[in-house]
């Protein structure tokens, strides 16, 4: 019998239906892209209000897909960690209350640990532990060495920006859309990555696996609108934008894969898992393996639609409910980001 998962970290209302075999039924997933494209970030309230109202038709429509009923489900998993603290708590109350009511386990689960076993779902046997984990999201970009799908350590990761929250404000200032990915991407295709040499902070330091993303987006910042400009000058377009969105993007992924390849090296890992909305990026993608080759590593990405925020990805919470783990009614919320956030296991 399947398990129903639930994700509200951050801006997507997510629930899914997933047999204990891995195979998900069911996977809804209710976007508030519109509700903070205007504010070009995610809102904190918004985001949680927007939980509100959607959480009960999200999960309903989810368990509809699968084709099996309330009463078929064997138990309850939910996100908990880490996140907004508004945004998590609404997940856990309608996890606790479906619990409670069908009289079902209940256990919580790592969001970034589950990012990683998206690769798990779309690669089955091929993940084996231990591993090196990358995540890179809005939220998070980090290293973990994952000893098993629930067992990861931080070994370095950004010391300022998430590699996507940096993408994000690179869009604005380029004047492209809401979330920034897709449209940096897309501009980017038409242009010279080598037209603007930016800075890849941190990327040449071997001692540590720390990495920096907000002088980068400074940068660009200095490009478009130097020192002195008027405030309402224009962002570039044409031939100029798309040269600044590649540019950009390359050192982004030259950044990220420094480190990688830093870390293959450190560890001796021979298998490198990624996740998070960034790993849906092609160049970074193909950047990624080729480190891998380099290292005599193998490199496994999910598909995008499994890389960005959903709650397929929480067939994790097999791994607890296998060792016989039910949190009940005490479960809570663990809010903050992966470096406030300890004890994760
Ligand atoms: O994992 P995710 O959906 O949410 C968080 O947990 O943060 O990641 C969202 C981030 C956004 O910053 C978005 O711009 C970025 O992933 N993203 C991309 C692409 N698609 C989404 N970044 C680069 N290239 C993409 N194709
Ligand atoms: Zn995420």
């Amino acid at each position: 019998m399947p398990l129903l998962a639930i994700e509200t970290t951050c801006d997507e209302t997510a629930a899914a239906v997933i047999t204990r075999g891995r195979q998900v039924l069911g996977s809804v997933v209710a976007s508030q892209e519109a509700l903070h494209a205007r504010w070009r970030g995610v809102v904190p309230e918004l985001a949680a209000r927007a939980h509100v109202e959607r959480i009960l038709p999200v999960i309903d429509e989810a368990v509809a897909r699968s084709g099996v009923g309330r009463a078929d489900l064997e138990a309850v998993a939910v996100a908990i960690r880490p996140g907004l603290v508004g945004s998590l708590l609404v997940g856990l109350a309608a996890a606790k209350g479906i619990a409670l009511g069908l009289r079902l386990p209940l256990v919580g689960y790592d969001h970034l640990a589950a990012h990683l076993y998206a690769c798990r779902l779309a690669h089955g046997d091929r993940v084996r532990y231990p591993a090196l984990g990358l995540v890179v999201s809005g939220g998070h970009t980090a290293l973990y060495r994952l000893e098993s799908p629930t067992t990861l350590e931080r070994l370095g990761g950004t010391i300022d920006d998430a590699v996507g929250e940096a993408v994000d404000k690179a869009a604005a200032l380029l004047g492209l859309g809401y979330p920034g990915g897709p449209w940096i991407e897309r501009t980017g295709r038409d242009g010279d990555p080598f037209r603007h040499r930016l800075p890849r902070p941190l990327a040449a330091d071997r001692d540590r696996l720390d990495m920096s993303f907000s002088g980068l987006k400074t940068a660009l910042r200095v490009i478009v609108r130097p020192p002195g400009s008027p405030p309402d000058q224009p962002p570039p377009e044409g031939r100029a934008r798309a040269d600044l969105a590649a540019s950009f993007e390359l050192a982004a992924v030259e950044s990220i894969v420094a480190k990688v390849g830093l870390a293959l090296e450190r560890t001796g890992l021979r298998l490198l898992l990624v996740g998070g909305g960034v790993a849906a990026n092609t160049r970074l993608r193909a950047a990624l393996v080729a480190c891998g080759d380099r290292h005599r590593a193998d490199v496994l990405v999910p598909p995008p639609a499994l890389c960005t925020d959903n709650a397929a990805m929480g067939a994790i919470a097999w791994e607890h409910l296998d060792r016989g783990e039910d949190a009940g009614a005490l479960l809570d919320v663990v809010p903050g980001t992966d470096r406030t956030v300890r004890n994760r296991r």
